[in-house]
């Protein structure tokens, strides 16, 4: 049976860019029979960043409650917290002597952040992330990862590794695929469509958190930036519309075509206003939902230590299968 299977890290509050890029498909695939669905919180992820213990624990749990906020469904799915099932640090190590430097290297991502932290936060763990995401991956035989466009990178690392490694002990691995979907796939920041919706921003004005108050949402639509001319159209050259008909289009479920012909002629005002209203319309459910998750915190946990132990026999199989490969004893 096919499985998919993606993950969101909880390194700080979830961005519509995490909900409309990746996450509100994953709950839409679930539609389909013939799959089986595993989602994942890896919180080891985000120790590649400083993170204060009782906020990391916190947002590990309240990014699970947002998956069955959003609508993952946690007996059709597994749904995890990545350091309860240690196998996924055990098979980093082995991983690791599958890739180069060179490789680790070159992911863009790596790029980005080093540069961006400087030589203090350039931490082994930052450079090897890769190589864990590529365990979260193979430990599962996933053959399809749903992510937004900034991960596409690192799934097709997870892939040379997975094709290295049987090469050299036979087929063990499963051949993974990033899925990334035709709209949506980058979402940017509203205040500047140049740079993408990230919860890593420090400047969070045209960055919407699905936890901000829905004053706060309402007011970052209308103050999200827009381009030169006047009219409501998605085009290059207009990167500003292009993005904020792409998120229209996905939070009301219309095609943006149909979103240009209904705004052609009127003004900015009215476009913005009519956004934020079903930005609102849709967050607003999804908060009310997490709310009532988040007070049930020993159900939470419950549904978490399912998810664990159904996670973890299958990837102890797959670890005792490397092990064995490689005279592991
Ligand atoms: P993370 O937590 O940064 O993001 C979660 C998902 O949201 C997508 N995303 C976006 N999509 C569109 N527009 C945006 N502005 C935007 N920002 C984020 C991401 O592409 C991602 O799909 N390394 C991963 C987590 C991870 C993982 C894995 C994913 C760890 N192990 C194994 C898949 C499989 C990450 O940090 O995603």
């Amino acid at each position: 049976m096919k499985r998919i299977l993606s993950g969101i890290k909880p390194s700080g509050e979830i961005t519509l860019g995490n909900y409309l890029g990746a996450m509100k498909r994953w709950v839409e695939l679930q539609q389909q029979e013939e799959a089986e669905f595993f989602y994942f919180v890896p919180n080891l992820h985000a120790l590649t960043v400083r993170q204060d213990a009782k906020t990391l624990a916190i947002n590990t749990l309240s990014d699970a409650a947002w998956l069955l906020a959003m609508g993952v469904d946690w007996r059709r799915s597994t749904l995890y917290v990545q350091s309860q099932v240690p196998a996924h640090s055990e098979l980093t190590w082995i991983l690791n002597n599958y890739v180069t430097m060179g490789e680790l290297r070159r992911m863009t991502q790596f790029k980005d952040k080093s540069a961006k932290q400087g030589p203090e936060g350039q931490l082994a763990g930052l450079f090897g992330y890769p190589v864990l995401m590529a365990a979260d991956i193979l430990l599962y035989d996933a053959d399809e990862v749903p992510v937004g466009e900034d991960q596409v990178q690192h799934v097709e690392l997870a892939r040379d590794i997975a094709k290295r490694f049987n090469e050299l002990h036979g087929p063990v691995f499963k051949l993974p695929r990033a899925t990334v979907q035709d709209s949506g796939a980058r979402i940017m920041n509203l205040q500047d469509p140049a740079q993408k919706m990230s919860k890593s921003d420090q400047d969070q004005g045209g960055v919407v958190m699905l936890t901000d108050s829905l004053r706060v949402i309402e007011a970052k639509f209308k103050r999200a930036v827009t381009d030169s001319g006047d009219q409501i159209k998605a085009s290059p050259s207009k990167p500003a519309l292009s993005n904020l008909l792409t998120i229209f289009s996905l939070l009301s479920d219309e095609p943006v075509a149909k979103l240009e012909r209904r705004y052609e002629g009127k003004g900015y005002g009215e476009f913005k206003a009519d956004l934020a209203a079903a930005a609102v319309n849709a967050i607003h459910p999804l908060q009310e939902r997490l709310y009532d998750l988040m007070s049930d915190r020993d159900r939470l946990i419950s549904i978490l230590q399912q998810g664990r132990d159904k996670a973890a026999a299958i990837a102890e199989a797959k670890l005792s299968e490397v092990k064995a490969k490689l005279g592991l004893l």
